[in-house]
């Protein structure tokens, strides 16, 4: 069994006094039965990291670099992100892949990086809208898990993330059987590439997920928690969630 994962990204969202939410949020989800994870811009995660010390809350990047140090103006190595008191990073998301051309080869690149630097790596994959209409969704997922997910790796740090590119930020998400199809697909093919330890890495569904929506995306076959986007800005919102994973 798969733990179960919230998991919050705040993409290019919050200066300082957003930090307020995460007082609310560490109070909030005390008596959690999931894991809870929130992983802010760079500028605030050594602040974050210190304010969840002691809480059920843990810490991640949104993206690292692959190589350890050196001249690469503007990235964050792994090992820089743990130790800001980052536990995991976010890789491969959609708009990482369509703002900076990341391919699956260069995800691959971060998440041995990111695992080798005793980070749990958080990958994303998922289909945009055309090709949802194109009917290769369960070819494309296939793909980037293949060349996302790097050879060799130790199962324990990774977790998947399934994003259709078309619900992210848009309040459309797909129907519950989209999304058992998809993840029941990602299960059968990291278990047969993998063996039996796939079953244990957390499956996470993302795009417009929210508190009145969460219960039903949670009792999903191989629905094993959320990468949620707008709704992890508010510790209201994102607590809600939390719980309603801890009941599922
Ligand atoms: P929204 O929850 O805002 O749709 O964003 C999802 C996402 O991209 C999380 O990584």
């Amino acid at each position: 069994m798969a733990r179960k994962l919230a998991a919050g990204n705040w993409k290019m969202n919050g200066t300082t006094a957003a930090l307020a939410e995460v007082a609310a949020l560490t109070a909030a989800i005390g008596d959690a039965t999931c894991e809870v994870l929130l992983c802010p811009p760079a500028t605030l995660i050594s602040r974050m990291a210190d304010m969840a010390q002691g809480s059920h809350l843990m810490v991640g990047g949104q993206t690292c670099h692959p190589n350890g140090s050196g001249a690469h103006t503007g990235d964050i190595s792994a090992a820089m992100l743990a130790d800001a008191g980052a536990t995991h990073v976010i890789l491969g998301h959609s708009e990482r892949r369509a703002d900076h051309g990341e391919t699956d080869e260069a995800v691959a690149a971060q998440a041995g990086a990111a695992i080798e630097a005793g980070l749990i790596a958080v990958i994303c994959v998922g289909e945009t809208e055309a090709e949802r209409d194109a009917d290769v969704t369960l070819n494309v997922v296939s793909s980037q898990l293949a060349g996302s997910v790097p050879e060799g790796t130790d199962l324990s740090h990774v977790v998947i993330a399934y994003e259709p590119v078309w619900a992210i930020g848009t309040g459309r998400t797909p129907t519950l059987e989209q999304i058992a199809e998809v993840h029941d697909h990602m299960r059968a093919d990291l278990a047969e590439r993998f063996g039996n330890g796939a079953h244990d890495i957390p499956l996470l569904y993302g795009g417009s997920v929210k508190p009145s929506n969460a219960a039903e995306i949670f009792a999903v076959s191989n629905v094993d928690g959320a990468l949620v986007g707008g709704a992890s800005l508010k510790a209201a919102d994102f607590s809600g969630i939390v719980s309603t994973l801890s009941a599922a």
